[in-house]
């Protein structure tokens, strides 16, 4: 069983000590640790860093020709150093000796307990044997503080063991001159650093401080502490193992919390941790994890996506989920429309406390998406492309600011979160804000057609396929638009907004541009995709992939070529507005001119074949999503992982295997196991209740954990069955 949660260096292909790095990042959503094992034996050179999400360095961008509303300031996540590097003298010879013998027999990310353990076998260079038991975590307990756990065992020797660690000779800033945008810009990533008293003090150009401190412990024992460094002598027997503890405690520099992790520090306690650590993780499994029988390798990736998933999450409310999480840093520790996209149906319908939280993060920068309308001239919201601090950074606007799309997404997360949990109080308290800020943007960016049909039109926008840029009336866009505005409708309605602008939300919506193509029967992904020339695929070489690595935009924007799933993701988030025919035939046609050069497509493949009877070909597309990390699919999982995907995989498993829709007031769920996995389970919480759902050849079954009289399970054929949720009133 326990095999199932562990996953070891020996199970990967890739050994890389980058690569290892992401994959064995630990984090509790608010401070990421990512560090080479303690005696390194892997390949390659090491990129350590500890994220605290939300902490970000800023400076203006510099473009070579600047135009007005451009983003003005870059933000990037900036990377601290790594505080678990330590070193280890035993009996006067020290660990920065190359000439030790270390066989590491260990190496494991135990995602059941949010541990990472580390073993090793070590001879010194004058024969002194022992052994060394390492554990560590970033608690979920204590947000603030990482740690770790050293088991020392001399075998033929006694004698004293030093532990130290110094915090100046970590300072580095990584360096990197790749041209690829999806990396983070090498410099200015520093704050400025001051060292003292073993407190290490970095202040960014954003204004933000962080102190950073670090605490050794091992029973009685004091350690010695110097201004820029901590040690702590043991004496040791042999075959006795003596335990050692670092912490390392990591806090903005306010008064409040200063004094909140002295006090935190005087009672740091390792075991309480410890076992803190354990119980969370033991809940969080219990409410979302998901039980693939009949192949342990999808069983396997499925848990290390959802591990992921919940560890990155930010859940303060002020802080929200970056593109690769706190494991690396790729696109720079931004947050995009991944969030409500991708990532947060899997928190909605497991960890509804995570999804409101990322959602009050989105409210809390609110003011920042109105000033970014204004600069727009615009009416409403416009939330930031790419951000931190709710400031738009997006330096290419064609594939950046450009993506309207943004607003409506991130209503419908608000949208979905209210459906599933019930939770209308923080819609009426938080939410309806927001959306009525977007639902005010569309009316005043899109316009009422001049022919004679009424038509409301959204022009000169990019869609999720950012291989096709400015153009009028992307599907998507539209039809997530159409949606925010319906919903804005059911809230101005409810809370009391003037008529005429809940009509004018309806009517803009009610008259929504879809293109479509009435010869060849198909959606269009914006009024000109059909007009262009098809992309060169025959001539395209495999290692000019992904294409915005080795073409010009232009010459990506002329073709017909989607770097990612567009129309398709909006038939798939709203399966009842169209017919299984009309989305196999879209598919069809789709699938062969999108290149998934974005780790955002394959799971919306996947969902749409499982939906529409191609079974084996969602099931390929779902390996991808489930493997995609732990197969270093995209070649670059060494600078983050690809979290929209995990949380792709997670809707590839509900929306598409057990093809679950939520209509009105009903969610439908349908089978379409592939052959190759022999049973699902997973669990949902809905409207506050746990529902255990259970797929097998031939049959679905629903079950309520807990009872709740709103709730109908209903069992329509062997393979499909629904919960209806009756109105509170009833
Ligand atoms: C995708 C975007 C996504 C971004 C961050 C890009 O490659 O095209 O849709 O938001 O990566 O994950």
């Amino acid at each position: 069983m326990k095999q199932a949660f562990n996953l070891s260096l020996e199970e990967l292909q890739q050994r890389d000590t980058r690569y290892i790095e992401t994959l064995f990042a630990l984090s509790n959503g608010h401070l990421g640790v990512r560090r080479p094992a303690l005696f390194s034996q892997l390949a390659g050179e090491s990129n350590p860093g500890t994220f605290v999400n939300g902490f970000y360095e800023t400076g203006p961008i510099t473009y070579g020709e600047w135009a007005y509303g451009y983003a003005e300031n870059h933000q990037t996540m900036i990377k601290l150093p790594n505080s678990h590097q330590l070193t280890l003298e035993i009996v006067g010879e020290t660990s920065q000796q190359s000439d030790w013998l270390i066989n590491q027999t260990v190496y494991e990310l135990q995602m059941d307990q949010g541990l990472l353990a580390e073993a090793y076998d070590v001879t010194t260079q004058s024969g002194k044997q022992f052994t060394v038991e390492v554990t560590s975590f970033v608690s979920l307990v204590e947000p603030d503080v990482s740690v770790l756990n050293l088991t020392i065992t001399p075998l033929n020797f006694s004698g004293d063991i030093r532990i130290s660690s110094d915090f100046e000779h970590k300072v580095t800033a990584s360096e990197n001159n790749a041209i690829d945008p999806r990396v983070a810009k090498a410099k200015s990533q520093l704050a400025q650093v001051e060292l003292a008293d073993n407190w290490l003090k970095l202040t960014a150009n954003s204004g933000q401080r962080i102190f950073m401190s670090q605490v050794l412990s091992s029973g009685a024992r004091e350690p010695e502490v110097g201004t820029k460094n901590i040690a702590l002598t043991v004496s040791a027997k042999a075959e006795q193992a003596v335990s050692l503890q670092h912490f390392t405690l990591i806090s903005a520099p306010e008064e409040q919390q200063i004094s909140r992790l002295a006090a935190i520090r005087a009672e740091l306690d390792y075991q309480r941790l410890y076992e803190g650590q354990l119980t969370h993780y033991q809940a969080f499994w219990q409410a979302s994890d998901i039980v693939i029988s009949g192949n342990s390798v999808l069983q396997k990736g499925i848990r290390f996506n959802l591990f992921h998933l919940y560890q990155n999450a930010g859940r303060d409310g002020l802080t929200n989920f970056a593109a690769k999480g706190l494991t690396g840093e790729g696109y720079e520790g931004h947050y995009f429309w991944d969030t409500e996209m991708y990532m947060l149906p899997f928190f909605t319908y497991t960890q509804p406390q995570i999804a409101k939280s990322l959602l009050a993060y989105r409210c809390s920068i609110l003011p920042q998406a109105k000033a970014r309308a204004k600069k727009m001239a615009q009416k409403g919201a416009l939330f930031a492309w790419r951000t931190i601090n709710g400031e738009e950074a997006s330096a290419y606007y064609p594939a950046g600011t450009a993506q309207l799309h943004i607003n409506a997404d991130i209503a419908y997360g608000f949208q979905l979160y209210e459906k599933v949990t019930g939770d209308s109080q923080f819609i009426q308290e938080k939410g309806a804000e927001v959306i009525f800020a977007t639902a005010r943007f569309w009316l005043s960016y899109g316009d009422w057609s001049t022919s004679s049909e009424p038509c409301f039109q959204i022009n000169g926008v990019t869609g999720p396929d950012e291989y096709t840029a400015l153009v009028n009336n992307n599907y998507y866009t539209n039809k997530m638009a159409q949606n925010n505005l319906y919903y804005a409708v059911e809230l101005g309605l409810r809370y009391g907004i003037a008529e005429e602008e809940v009509a004018n939300w309806q009517a803009a919506a009610d008259h929504m541009k879809l293109p479509y193509d009435k010869e060849k029967e198909l959606i269009k992904q914006d009024d000109t995709f059909f007009e262009k020339a098809p992309w060169p695929f025959a001539e395209t070489p495999k290692e000019n992939y992904p294409l915005l690595l080795h073409y010009h935009p232009m010459v990506i924007y002329k073709h017909q070529v989607s770097k990612q799933a567009d129309g398709l993701l909006a038939e798939m988030l709203f399966p009842q507005d169209y017919t299984k025919e009309q989305i196999i035939r879209d598919y069809q046609f789709y699938e062969k001119v999108t290149t998934h050069d974005s780790s955002l497509s394959r799971s919306v493949f996947s969902i749409l074949a499982s939906r529409t009877g191609q079974t084996e070909k969602g099931y390929h597309y779902f390996m991808d999503t489930a493997l995609m990390d732990l197969t270093d699919l995209q070649g670059n999982s060494q600078d983050g992982i690809h979290a929209a995907n995990m949380g792709g995989s997670w809707l590839s498993l509900i929306y598409g295997f057990a093809g679950l829709s939520f209509g009105k007031q009903q969610i439908d769920f349908a089978n379409h196991l592939p052959k190759e996995i022999s049973e699902l389970a997973f669990s949902l919480r809905l409207q506050g209740t746990l529902v255990k759902v259970e797929l097998k050849a031939g049959g679905i079954q629903l079950g309520l954990l807990e009872p709740n009289e709103r709730l109908q399970v209903v069992q329509q054929t062997a393979d499909q069955a629904s919960i209806i949720i009756k109105p509170s009133d009833e």
